[in-house]
């Protein structure tokens, strides 16, 4: 395949046995409106439960008064947290070691916490009810900005936390200080910055939600959720509530999109389980977009320093950065335990560095609980965020072009595997073909030119660049684990008599196509062709433990498992074929699909031949058991490491200061590519949302701490309007250590775009003297960095 430029052709031609473009096959069910999402469940008796929230950030409770709501004619439960503290339930524990409060008992901690909640025969009248709840508030000051959560007059949000007496959440560092600051003070060049992430949402399609149903005869609980880790929220469940895991079985059905939203475990799903534990019936739970936004897992929320150290002539020495993190008032990040500032170490970028240093303090203040990985791995987007803001401030500082500052500072190829300054293990790369490649398809030195000839007539038009290294694929469980719980992956094959065979998998498709992707893994270690291969996914009772996805953590985990299972329910058809074939193992050769003689073309057999043998009549080589099966936990050796070079072109109106996405190059390199067109979605996707962040998307607040960004018209998230034609290439570097070479795509693009977008804005904005501005790039921002400025020619 070439390098393609506008790829979006599908060849529905090909079928392939194995990787290559092939229309998805979960989209007949999507495209007909026939998907399965937890809102479309309907069970008899299924009652609806509606949740009580605080108008306050910040207020204790001083009684919640239920009577009238109880006396409604449809109304079967109100329950307040007093009640749920009564069954030790009032709080639970966060995927990151925090506690967060199911139901408020003493204090309400941000606008739209969990107050109480009603569950009736429908929908509209448990909202209803909610209404004839009675909550009596004493105000309380709230802590909204970052920068003075630390103040010592501070008010203490996590009062309920022994011995708290500040807002301090925890301390973080990576790198080495001292060599650093060295490094730093013999340096020709010194940059620094101040660079504010926002808080973002991933705002899914489909909101979050849940049933539970609770059997009392055999004492088993169901829950359908919208969870991206099915397995990790029911052993979360199981130490909780003290039941074994086989007593609990968590069904993620189809899932309108999860962006790390839908990893967190919400007071919704556990208000749900208490719901139909005293009701005896099974009771549905789904937020409206308003709760969505402004009560469960936000993103980002970093305010960073960034500074470089450089040589005159452009060679960089270090970067160090000073990180303050809003958590929120709970902290319910989703990380592994080592790794509270999840992988922000990666922001030394894909540059070889004599020297890093982070330092990051997290902070509660009075909003909703998050810091949750918004399409990328673990902060990765914060850190390539600051590295290619930070590096085009230098590039701006040396009069350089931003292209050429990267390609003098890159890793080189011989460099790999590359340890960074921070610890990181990079697996593989080669990073200047792909930039040249970028650089190519977006005719770079001609659009440099007509900028030129632009900027004399006052024109302004700007060109972004950003290169990026991301670190995905979670594990190995030695070094990564969930609340215990190591990252690694199960995996199960089973090949029925007749060739057929279903593949279970222990992550779950959010919209990515893992019903075709890993349906096309097997078929390419098998030669069986992936429409006669099922992928069954998202339900505890059917699949093997695994720990869930996000952080594209599919593929590089998740895949290689489908690939080794796959691989050793080959080597157990090779004993069978020796038998059939009557030759040693030795004699046998694969190709695609069957084994064969060496030597001997007319000799073969095929696995669809296999597979009757395995579960036929005939004998079996001696020692081999019936059946063609397997299973397999992979674990991890290191993370993959894809890469991408991303070149964006901005037009400004200097009357409006609207900015225009006019043109977009994505070039991609994830490694061995399974399914070409399911990566250009996935790139497609990425830049739409990057296109959000950079320019419209932000959790705003207001000094009262009510959340100002409640529903779609003030959250604004682009569509088709605001985004240019996507235009993509890819380069492959295969993971050295991954069975196939794969590496994870699926956010490589939120995460690589907005410093593009952003650079190329601050770039039409040179003519104005101007190095930086911080996302959201509202033409009221860009109005406001545009003034007071010196006037372009
Ligand atoms: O974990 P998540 O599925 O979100 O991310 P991913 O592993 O990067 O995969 C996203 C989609 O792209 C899946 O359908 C993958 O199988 C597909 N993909 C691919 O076709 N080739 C790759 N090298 C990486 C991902």
């Amino acid at each position: 395949a070439s390098n393609g430029h506008r790829t979006a052709f599908v060849d529905n031609d090909r079928k392939p046995t194995g990787h290559g473009r092939m229309l998805r096959k979960e989209d007949p069910r999507f495209v007909r409106g026939k998907g399965r999402y937890v809102d479309d469940l309907q069970l008899p008796g299924m009652l609806h439960l509606a949740i009580l929230r605080s108008p306050l950030a910040h207020a204790r409770v001083l009684s919640v008064d239920t009577t009238l709501a109880e006396a409604h004619p449809k109304v079967r439960l109100v329950v307040t947290g007093a009640m749920l503290a009564e069954k030790g339930l009032a709080w639970m524990p966060t995927l990151s070691n925090d506690v967060q409060a199911v139901l408020a008992t003493d204090k309400v901690r941000f606008q739209g916490q969990e107050v109480a909640f009603v569950v009736a025969e429908d929908r509209y009248s448990a909202r209803d009810a909610l209404e004839l709840i009675d909550v009596e508030y004493e105000a309380l000051d709230p802590v909204i900005d970052v920068r003075t959560a630390l103040s010592p007059d501070a008010p203490v949000i996590r009062d309920d936390l022994e011995g708290k007496s500040d807002n301090h959440c925890f301390d973080w560092e990576t790198g080495d200080a001292a060599e650093t600051d060295a490094v730093f003070a013999r340096a020709d060049v010194v940059v620094s910055e101040d660079i504010v992430y926002p808080r973002v949402h991933p705002a899914p399609m489909e909101t979050c939600g849940a049933v539970a149903d609770y059997d009392a005869v055999d004492g088993k609980l169901t829950l359908w959720s919208t969870t991206q880790a099915p397995h990790a929220h029911r052993t979360l469940y199981a130490l909780v509530a003290g039941l074994p895991e086989h007593k609990i079985r968590v069904v993620s059905p189809d899932i309108g999109g999860g962006f790390g939203n839908k990893v967190p475990i919400y007071p919704g799903y556990v208000c749900a389980i208490v719901g139909s534990l005293l009701t005896g019936k099974p009771v549905k739970w789904m937020e409206d977009r308003a709760e969505n936004l402004i009560s469960t897992g936000f993103a980002r929320d970093y305010v960073m320093r960034g500074e470089i150290a450089a040589t005159r002539d452009g060679k960089i020495l270090a970067i160090r950065t000073n990180v303050l993190a809003d958590h929120g008032a709970f902290n319910g990040t989703a990380a592994p335990v080592k790794y509270p500032a999840g992988f922000f170490g990666v922001f030394t970028g894909s540059y070889d560095l004599e020297a890093a240093h982070c330092k990051m303090t997290a902070v509660y203040t009075n909003k909703a609980p998050g810091g949750v990985a918004y399409a990328c791995s673990f902060r990765i987007t914060e850190a390539v965020y600051l590295v290619e803001r930070i590096v085009n401030c230098l590039a701006f500082e040396l009069d350089m072009d931003p292209v050429e500052l990267r390609m003098k500072n890159f890793i080189r190829p011989e460099q790999f595997p590359y340890r960074t300054k921070t610890g990181w293990v990079y697996d593989s790369g080669n990073y200047a073909p792909t930039m040249e490649l970028a650089k190519q398809l977006a005719g770079y030195d001609e659009l440099r030119a007509e900028q030129a000839e632009k900027r004399v007539r006052g024109e302004l038009m700007g060109i972004g660049v950003s290169f990026f290294t991301e670190a995905v694929g979670a594990g190995p469980r030695k070094d990564m684990d969930i609340l215990g719980l190591g990252m690694a992956d199960g995996c199960e094959l089973r090949v029925h008599p007749t060739g057929k065979a279903v593949v279970r998998l222990s992550v779950q498709t959010q919209g990515q196509g893992h019903e075709t992707t890993f349906a096309q893994i097997v078929a390419e270690e098998l030669g069986i062709p992936p429409q006669d291969i099922e992928v069954v996914h998202g339900d505890t009772d059917q699949t093997p433990f695994g720990l869930g996805t996000y952080g594209s953590r599919s593929t590089p985990v998740s895949g290689a498992a489908a690939a080794l299972v796959a691989r050793k329910v080959r080597d157990k058809a090779k004993l069978i074929a020796s038998g059939m074939l009557e030759v040693s193992v030795a004699d046998l050769e694969w190709e695609k699909g069957s084994f064969r003689v060496a030597g001997d073309p007319n000799a073969s057999v095929t696995i669809q031949d296999i597979a009757m043998r395995a579960h036929g009549a005939g004998d079996l080589p001696e020692g081999v058991e019936g059946g063609l099966e397997a299973q397999i936990c992979y674990n991890p050796e290191n993370l993959t490491y894809p890469h991408g070079a991303y070149i964006c072109v901005v037009d400004i109106d200097p009357g409006t200061a609207k900015v225009t996405v006019r043109r977009f190059v994505a070039v991609d390199d994830c490694g061995t590519r399974i399914n070409p067109m399911i990566i250009e979605g996935q790139v497609h996707g990425g830049l739409t949302d990057g296109v959000g962040m950079a320019l419209m998307e932000m959790i705003a607040f207001d000094e009262d701490g009510n959340c100002l960004s409640g529903s779609l018209m003030d959250y604004l998230i682009p569509t088709a309007l605001e985004v240019p034609d996507w235009e993509t290439g890819f380069t492959v570097t295969p993971s050295p250590h991954h069975p196939i070479g794969a590496k994870g795509v699926g956010e490589s693009a939120t995460v690589g775009s907005p410093p593009a977008i952003v650079n190329a804005v601050v770039d039409a904005l040179a003519p104005f003297g101007i190095r930086h501005a911080d996302m959201p790039l509202t033409p009221s921002r860009v109005w406001e960095a545009m003034q007071g400025r010196p006037v372009p020619p």
